[in-house]
């Protein structure tokens, strides 16, 4: 069974003899090197399907074969062995662009993960098998340059923390991250680490054994275990309390979980993509995030830019979403007016493009035609004046409390301790007018526009903002 070839760099005789029996095992053909300088001709000899090195070599160290290898065989994974606990030396490797670190003594089981993982890369390379297409929309140069670190990333299992604004596409770039990645074909579980109960999030995060608290009726899985094979996606990360921080080092390092109420140590493997809208570095200076687990989940940070920063994509994006909604919706494709596009483009987004959609949703919602002009943006001003009570309290609460739900913090409004109370408030009131005209028309939403004074497309989108069904 010829599943590839791996090459082996490390001058301890003992290490090449155990790597060799074990890959041969998983039906690697083996090529082992005791320097630099051997692997180097091996490497010119032949394509591998992965490699293993040392970090210390008679006439060198690793990082310098990492490089050679990315720079002449980009194709091809390279491992770094490093010495258990040395955290330091596998992210630097990581970041030297190594596909994955093992430590030693090699654990067999992380080991044949590592192989299944990488030679994935190997058949997705291969002639015919379909790239997904792109999830972020962009020309713009900004937009440009993630996608092709993207590309880059994907390759590789170094932990990604993906940082950026409210709506800047977090959740999208890590999505792609997994999709273009060897692990495509695993599950990606994303976590909202500010949206688990504090108390629950041990049993969320690694399951729990029958009768191991009160309501442990039966085992359950954790969000880890139903990771495995795949993408873990950590978002929120800010948000993840200090004794789940220190449970979750403690995975990333052992590679293993444990239930509530378990006994045995079981193997878990999947990769760590994380995302905050918050200054992480900031955090753990003030002492709210943990150092330790900082370094090792930033082993590289990837940036979402802000929308203002690549004004091209919003007409571009603007369109896209509009071509989305029409069939959706049921309508004739809606256009932008000039007035619009100028609009548009001279708009800030703090709320970035989640911003650009709800702005959009609204917009086709409340303008009766197909045309989309200026004034059915209701844009609020750069200035940031906002006037304290809105002029049409129903449009307000559109604004506002919508956009707040569908992200973890208010996309254009500034934060006021009194607004969430009137968005509330607000949307008790026009839940209240909208079922009681549905009442009164015996569910007939046409007839119950009519009462409201609004629009059929109006009130299908206040129903859905408010969960009526
Ligand atoms: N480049 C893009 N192309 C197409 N759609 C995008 C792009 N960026 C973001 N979106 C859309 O914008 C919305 C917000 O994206 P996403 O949820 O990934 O943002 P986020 O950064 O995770 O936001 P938050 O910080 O609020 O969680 C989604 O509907 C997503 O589909
Ligand atoms: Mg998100």
């Amino acid at each position: 069974m010829d599943k590839g070839h791996a090459l082996i760099l490390d001058d301890e005789a003992d290490i090449r003899e155990l790597l060799s029996i074990t890959l041969s095992r998983l039906g690697l053909q083996v090529h082992a090197a005791a320097t630099l300088a051997e692997a180097r001709q091996l490497a010119g000899a032949r394509v591998y399907d992965l490699c293993f090195t040392d970090m210390r070599l008679p006439d060198g160290n690793g990082h310098e074969f990492i490089e050679l290898m990315s720079r002449q065989y980009p194709e091809t994974p390279v491992a770094m062995i490093t010495a258990y606990g040395n955290a330091e030396a596998a992210v630097q490797a990581l970041r030297a662009g190594a596909f994955d670190c093992v430590s030693k003594p090699v654990d067999l089981n992380v080991l044949r993960n590592l192989v299944k993982t990488a030679l994935k890369l190997r058949a997705e390379r291969a002639p015919g098998s379909a790239q997904p297409e792109p999830r972020l929309l962009g020309d713009s140069e900004a937009m440009q340059r993630v996608r092709a670190t993207i590309v880059k990333l994907a390759r590789s299992q170094a932990p990604v923390l993906i940082s950026g604004e409210s709506g800047v596409g977090k959740e999208l770039a890590a999505r792609s991250i997994h999709e273009q990645g060897p692990r495509a074909s695993g599950p990606f579980v994303p976590v909202n680490c500010g949206a688990i109960p504090t108390e629950l999030m041990e049993s969320e995060f690694f399951g729990h054994k029958k009768g191991s608290f009160t309501g442990a009726h039966g085992d359950k899985d954790g969000l880890m275990q139903a990771a495995h094979g795949g993408t873990l996606f950590l978002d929120e990360i800010a948000e993840l309390p200090p004794h789940m921080q220190v449970k979750l080092l403690r995975v990333i390092q052992e590679k293993t979980v444990r239930a509530i109420g378990g006994r045995a140590e079981l193997p878990v493997d999947f990769r760590i993509v994380s995302a905050t809208h918050k200054d992480l570095a900031r955090l753990v200076e003030t002492g709210a995030f943990r150092q330790d687990l900082f370094y090792r989940i930033n082993v590289i940070e990837l940036r979402m830019p802000p929308l203002r920063e690549r004004r091209d994509d919003v007409l571009l994006l603007a369109n896209r979403y509009l071509d989305r909604l029409a069939p959706e919706w049921s309508i004739n494709r809606p256009k932008l007016g000039q007035d619009a596009i100028d609009a548009l483009s001279r708009y800030d987004f703090p709320g970035n493009v989640r911003e650009l959609e709800n702005i959009l949703e609204r917009a086709v919602a409340l303008s009766d035609g197909d045309v989309i002009r200026a004034s059915d943006l209701h844009l609020t001003p750069r200035t940031g004046q906002q006037s304290a009570v809105p002029a049409d309290p129903m449009l307000a609460g559109t604004m506002t409390s919508h956009l707040a739900a569908s992200s973890g913090t208010p996309a254009v409004a500034p934060p006021s301790p009194h607004r969430d109370g009137l968005e509330t408030y607000i949307d008790s009131l026009e839940r209240e007018a909208i079922t009681k005209a549905l009442e009164e028309c015996r569910y007939n939403k046409t007839a119950a526009a009519k009462k409201l004074g609004i629009t059929f497309r109006a009130l299908r989108y206040r129903l859905k903002k408010l969960g009526i069904d």
